[in-house]
């Protein structure tokens, strides 16, 4: 079968995910993927600007990586969650040296959905009777029960009634750029940050706060430095527990292993998923302090999966770790982030649809708006819901057509590519970006 007969067959006869089915219709064929690069079935080179998902932090072809996974298939690449295996230690020792003190008590699951569902049944046992959750609008949380219920974008809105759980609030957003009380940072008093007190207070039976410290798909929203010290105050004050979702954010995307180190802020249960293998293979984590795990002692703890612990899955994550440690040894990640961040303010400056460029480290959004004054999107969550055409889809399958892959949402570019890409291939990229961004241009006042 060739690449066309595969894609048929592919498309044909599985769900395309998040979109309407017609518009699974002709997919890129990968053909295959090495350093910062893949490749379709004529050879034809992307530049992987979005790291895939945002996962693909260590980019492809990584031998350390593929080793590490072969090793694990040839020994024991299964065995139930009730038992203990070589690979299974390797990966809770190299797990905890990366680990913030205290935060040492793990499950391991296999995607960054099931590490949010695990957090939120342990956060309720634990803080049962209380059972409110607090979210924010602009938010992911994943695709099951539990964390389509905490998302705050509109893929939350196609799975309600049924996918409501009873018990989550959203509260605005810390997102400064369309501030959701109308005020201006640092005058604001970080009032988002004061409403969640606000909230815990009047709402009642409020068990956690559950963010993700820096918005991952919905914005790249880096809060400003008093936000999260403010709400593990608050949380502290309230008797509330702090859960950080890093499944995007962590391994080393902002920077630092885990976002909330640039804060100086330890959670109570933090989950990630995504680059602790560098998405070579599929695990998730909650991690939790021994206070929690404590609680169990005596206690039913209620939750577990065929494939918690998954040796083969775990295999790749004491490589991952080392891989991380080698290359931000070589100052490379650190040298790329500063270019990247200069490049993409560049194009703010030539660019009148650039409302807005935020980010930090590999993690950047590039906001389009029609209007710099008044901000006017073009596009907004219900046009996404109603499946009409969106402006950034339309831009970012003209910059595949270039060579470049980026992902697109709603009204933002979210630039995310592996730390190990250079500075000329930073280069490569924002040139397509650039010259696909003119067409916005000509629709914007
Ligand atoms: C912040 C955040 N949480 C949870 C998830 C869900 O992770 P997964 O797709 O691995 O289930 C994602 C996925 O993008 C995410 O970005």
């Amino acid at each position: 079968m060739g690449a066309a007969d595969d894609v048929k067959l592919v498309t044909e006869h599985t769900y395309g995910t998040w979109r309407a089915q017609k518009d699974w219709s002709k997919p890129l064929y990968v053909a295959g993927a090495k350093g910062s690069h893949f490749y379709d079935d004529k050879n034809n080179r992307y530049l992987d600007f979005s790291s895939q998902l945002m996962c693909s932090n260590l980019g492809h072809g990584n031998e350390a990586i593929i080793s590490a996974i072969c090793d694990g298939a040839k020994t024991l690449p299964y065995v139930g969650p009730s038992f203990v295996s070589d690979l299974k230690a390797k990966a809770v020792k190299s797990l905890l040296s990366v680990m913030p003190e205290g935060l040492t008590q793990f499950f391991l699951s296999t995607s960054g959905t099931e590490a949010n569902e695990a957090a939120v049944k342990i956060a309720r046992q634990y803080k049962a009777p209380k059972y409110k959750i607090i979210s924010r609008y602009r938010s992911y949380h994943g695709s099951t029960g539990a964390g389509i219920a905490l998302t705050g974008d509109p893929r939350r809105w196609f799975a309600e009634p049924v996918g409501k759980l009873p018990g989550v609030v959203f509260a605005p957003d810390a997102y400064c750029y369309r501030c959701p009380f109308g005020l201006n940072y640092p005058e604001c008093d970080i009032r988002c940050a004061e409403y969640v007190d606000y909230m815990i207070k009047e709402e009642g039976n409020v068990a956690a706060i559950f963010i993700e410290p820096v918005v991952g798909t919905n914005g790249i929203i880096v809060p400003p430095k008093e936000y999260l010290p403010r709400l593990r105050e608050i949380a502290d004050e309230n008797g509330v527990l702090l859960i950080l979702d890093e499944v995007m954010s962590g391994w080393y995307r902002t920077g630092k292993c885990f976002s909330f180190e640039h804060w100086n802020v330890k959670p109570d249960i933090f989950t990630t998923a995504k680059g602790c293998t560098g998405a070579y293979t599929p695990v998730g984590v909650t991690v939790t302090t021994g206070d929690i795990k404590d609680f169990f002692n005596e206690r039913f703890f209620p939750h577990g999966h065929t494939y918690a612990m998954h040796p083969l899955s775990l295999s790749a994550v004491p490589a991952a770790v080392k891989e991380y440690e080698k290359l931000f040894a070589t100052g490379l990640p650190q040298n790329a982030s500063a270019h990247l961040e200069k490049r993409l303010n560049e194009l703010a400056e030539r660019h009148k649809c650039v409302g807005e460029v935020r980010g930090i480290g590999h993690f950047w959004a590039v906001e389009i708006v029609q209007d710099r004054k008044t901000k006017k999107p073009f596009n907004t969550k219900a046009d996404k819901a109603a499946l009409k055409p969106l402006l950034v889809s339309e831009l970012t399958k003209q910059m595949l057509n270039h060579g470049l892959w980026l992902i697109s949402w709603i009204s933002h570019f979210i630039i995310a590519p592996p730390l190990i890409i250079t500075r000329k291939e930073i280069d490569e990229g924002i040139d397509i970006f650039d010259d696909v961004l003119k067409e916005a241009d000509k629709k914007t006042d």
